[in-house]
């Protein structure tokens, strides 16, 4: 029988966190080293929700497919417009479909034995399958032998999976995030930059820690975000959605043309998840980029980000304010990630066992975040 929460992390861990009395505090270092941990994360929890894996900005036309960073599944652009999921596993022996993202392709072969399926995931060819020149696909089923399909759903433009398909309607799961984001002008959201996806050795909730809190902002971007000083920031947390967020009056950038190119984040901003991993920074005016981080399937250690840049102004950028904007957050994200990766190295050592405390000025939303996190991984009646 699997173990549950409460066998891996002790009952009194458990309910410190589910229940605070007292001082906050995190749940132990445990929950970022071991696969067992990991495992019931995805299966308990990350599997039967609904988790952020791309955009409809990255698969644009037909035939546009990407893999999801660090788990087995694949999105691909339909000759409908819309976008499907799939799981990223040949159904003849399993070997990987699809590598790297591609553009306009007809169809997808598995690079083993070049069974070919299409972008609606079925199987079209299976070579010699039978027999020397024999091609049929086994059974004469080419959609009992195709691609597994994985639920897929999208709100603006952003799309999730549910792997177990029990989920509740996106629209339901996100209407806490779309109420607090409700000042936000989706419908002119223009997609202008996806960062290349990239690889962290650190713990997925080690990252989500980093990018929710503001406790680390005057000291680790002492320059990057020179304008927005801890002490004008407020916790966020309303159910799911949790965070933090600055009002700075008077400092928002501009959005005359050639003249809104930050050089730091001197801006109002709100820093938003909706758990388990929808993350949106808002700032003021017009500027949404998302934060995407998945934790990696197969190693505690490992996480995988990418981030994409909007407008919902409807405005396009100049070449200057991308250029600003892209130096400015590759900046900021390489101040954030040397700190996410010393932060799992240093909670390999015995001394981070009880998991550490958290400030009850600027970390409630990390509080928050394993109260949720429990809430999900508790045996359901
Ligand atoms: Fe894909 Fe054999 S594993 S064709």
């Amino acid at each position: 029988m699997s173990q549950t929460l409460v066998d891996m992390l002790g009952e009194d861990a458990v309910a410190r966190v589910a229940a605070p009395n007292g001082s906050l505090h995190r749940l132990p270092g445990l929950v970022f080293r071991d696969r067992a941990f990991l495992d019931l994360e995805l299966n308990a929890w990350l599997a039967r929700t609904w988790l952020f894996v791309g955009r409809g900005a990255d698969v644009p036309e037909p035939g546009d497919a990407a893999p999801v960073p660090g788990h087995p599944y694949f999105l691909v652009r339909q000759k409908d417009g819309t976008v499907a999921g799939f799981h990223n596993a040949c159904r003849h022996r399993g070997h990987r479909v699809l590598a790297e993202p591609c553009r306009g392709s007809k169809s997808f072969q598995c690079p083993y034995h070049f069974w070919t399926y299409g972008l609606d995931g079925r199987l079209l060819s299976a070579p010699h399958f039978t027999g020397y020149g024999k091609h049929r696909v086994p059974d004469g089923d080419p959609i009992g032998h195709g691609l597994l399909p994985v639920r897929t759903s999208q709100w603006h433009d952003w799309i999730f999976i549910n792997i177990d398909g029990t989920a509740e309607p996106l629209q339901d799961f996100l209407a806490p995030m779309a109420a607090k984001l409700a000042d936000v002008e989706f419908g002119k959201l223009r997609h202008f930059l996806t960062m290349h996806t990239r690889r962290i050795n650190a713990n997925w909730k080690i990252c989500l820690e980093n990018t929710m809190e503001p406790y680390h902002v005057p000291f680790v971007h002492r320059e990057t975000a020179a304008g927005q000083p801890l002490s004008q920031h407020y916790m966020v947390e309303d159910g799911p959605v949790i965070g933090c967020a600055i009002d700075v009056p008077g400092s928002d950038f501009t959005n005359e043309p050639g003249s809104g190119a930050p050089d730091n984040l001197d801006m109002s901003a709100r820093y938003l998840l909706r758990v388990p991993n929808l993350f949106l920074t808002s700032y003021a005016p017009d500027v949404i980029i998302d934060t995407m981080y998945l934790p990696d399937a197969r190693d505690p250690a490992v996480s995988w980000l990418q981030q994409a840049w909007y407008t919902t102004s409807g405005r396009t950028l100049t070449p200057a304010e991308l250029e600003a904007w892209r130096v400015l957050e590759d900046r900021v994200m390489e101040e954030d990630v040397g700190i996410m990766e010393s932060v799992q190295q240093g909670i390999e050592s015995v001394a981070v066992d009880d998991g550490g405390i958290l400030s009850p000025a600027w970390e409630t939303c990390i509080a928050a975040f394993y109260r949720n996190l429990v809430g999900e991984l508790q045996p359901r009646e």
